[in-house]
């Protein structure tokens, strides 16, 4: 038997897009799951743009004020595609209310908002998502296998990049319309919220708790015209962030993320090195992941010979994770499959009574690493992050 869950969409950017498709998918290719999302509402303040999204994605409705959205009895679950700072109070409504709760990365502004969010979203007792779709890419979800399988032994290093160079030039204004991310006041970050929290997510989802850090930031392009306002006014975020971690296992990790790395577009890697092999992974050549294996599991005998070398996986078997749910082997999924695939695993967890992850919980452990590099950066000194372990 089906259960239609009615959607309600706030945003219609780059988000609101790649998650309508998302609902508009996820029947076709996990028809084995109970729900089936039902495109009910889509919220945007321009009242022409939205209405020409809804009809575009085939939305039934559309409203310009979030608050009447929530209050709608024909919508159970909440989207919130919208900027960092209308999170928290969207997030915070829709969970008293009792809707379920999707939210875009990162979960909010700082880790005091975060934890807000995560005590009312537990108090109302709500389904709740947090789009890390990453995790949902097969090869990084196979790398997660990977570990899980012990296949890497002994944690020693994790290694992540999050790269692009969108923001190089001057002319670049800040904030607006899909600018917003250059904004303090709307993003609360740069490149730490917007990026790394990201990389942050998949590390402690693959090697564990980040328990302190050492952080470096810097702001290469200091005043911006504000494209609200038309003045040019001081650029309070952070362009390039780089910082040292330890992690819970013992292991040691570096994170570097910019805005002005010529040439790299979305370059978001990491490389894991533990006594009995690695994997390496990079978002731009997404089909693969690379596994060097030292010790055989099964026999845990090395297997260093003269064949030895790095594997370089093409993640499109059916033995993969999703895969068996989208093409026949050696045909490619692309960046929108992970929001099909993360909202696949949301509700599969809801169906069987597990926790759905990433939930608020982890985003606001994720939020707690944010925050512990931005104070470490100011204060120039190590920062304690206070993630549960
Ligand atoms: N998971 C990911 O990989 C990923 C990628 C991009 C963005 N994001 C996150 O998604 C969120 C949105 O980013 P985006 O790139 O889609 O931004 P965007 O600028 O493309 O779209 C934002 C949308 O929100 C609307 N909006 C703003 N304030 C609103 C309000 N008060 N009520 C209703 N609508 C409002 C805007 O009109 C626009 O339609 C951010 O939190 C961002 O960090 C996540």
């Amino acid at each position: 038997m089906t259960k239609a869950i009615n959607v309600a969409m706030l945003g219609y950017g780059f988000m609101g897009k790649a998650h309508s498709n998302a609902y508009a998918k996820l029947a076709h290719f996990f028809p084995e799951l109970e729900h089936r999302p039902k495109l009910k509402v889509l919220c945007g303040r321009n009242e022409v743009k939205a209405r020409a999204f809804a009809e575009t994605w085939g939305y039934e409705s559309v409203e310009t004020d979030w608050r009447k959205v929530i209050e709608r009895d024909d919508v159970d679950l909440i989207d919130i595609g919208t900027p960092n700072n209308t999170h928290a109070e969207i997030a915070i409504a829709a969970a008293k209310a009792g809707k379920w709760v999707a939210c875009e990365k990162p979960l909010a502004m700082n880790s005091a908002e975060a934890k807000a969010m995560t005590q009312a979203i537990q108090e109302a007792g709500v389904p709740n998502l947090v789009w890390y779709n990453y995790r949902s890419v097969p090869a990084i979800a196979l790398a997660h296998q990977v570990v899980q399988e012990k296949r890497i032994g002994r944690a020693f290093h994790y290694r992540a990049t999050y790269l692009q160079d969108w923001t190089i030039s001057e002319e670049v204004p800040q904030g607006g319309a899909t600018l917003w991310r250059l904004d303090q006041d709307t993003a609360g970050s740069g490149v730490t919220g917007d990026l790394l929290a990201h990389s942050i997510d998949t590390a402690m989802w693959l090697n564990g708790a980040i328990t302190d850090v050492v952080a470096c930031t810097e702001t290469f392009v200091k005043e911006r015209m504000h494209q609200e306002t038309g003045q040019v006014q001081p650029v309070l975020i952070d362009d390039a962030c780089m910082f040292l971690a330890r992690f819970s296992n013992g292991s040691m990790g570096t994170f570097e993320s910019t805005r002005y790395a010529r040439g790299r577009k979305n370059f978001n890697t990491f490389e894991l090195n533990g006594a009995d092999g690695s994997l390496s992974f990079n978002l731009e050549d997404p089909q693969y992941l690379s596994f060097y294996e030292h010790t055989r599991q099964d026999t845990q005998s090395k297997v260093e010979d003269h064949l030895t070398g790095w594997r370089k996986i093409h993640v499109t078997n059916f033995e993969h994770p999703y895969m068996d749910h989208w093409w026949v082997p050696g045909c490619t999924i692309g960046y929108e499959h992970t929001f099909v695939n993360t909202l696949a695993d949301f509700f599969e967890a809801v169906e069987n009574g597990k926790r759905p992850r990433p939930d608020f919980e982890d985003a606001w452990q994720t939020q707690k690493v944010c925050d512990a590099v931005l104070l470490s950066a100011k204060e120039q000194r190590w920062v304690e992050t206070g993630v549960d372990a």
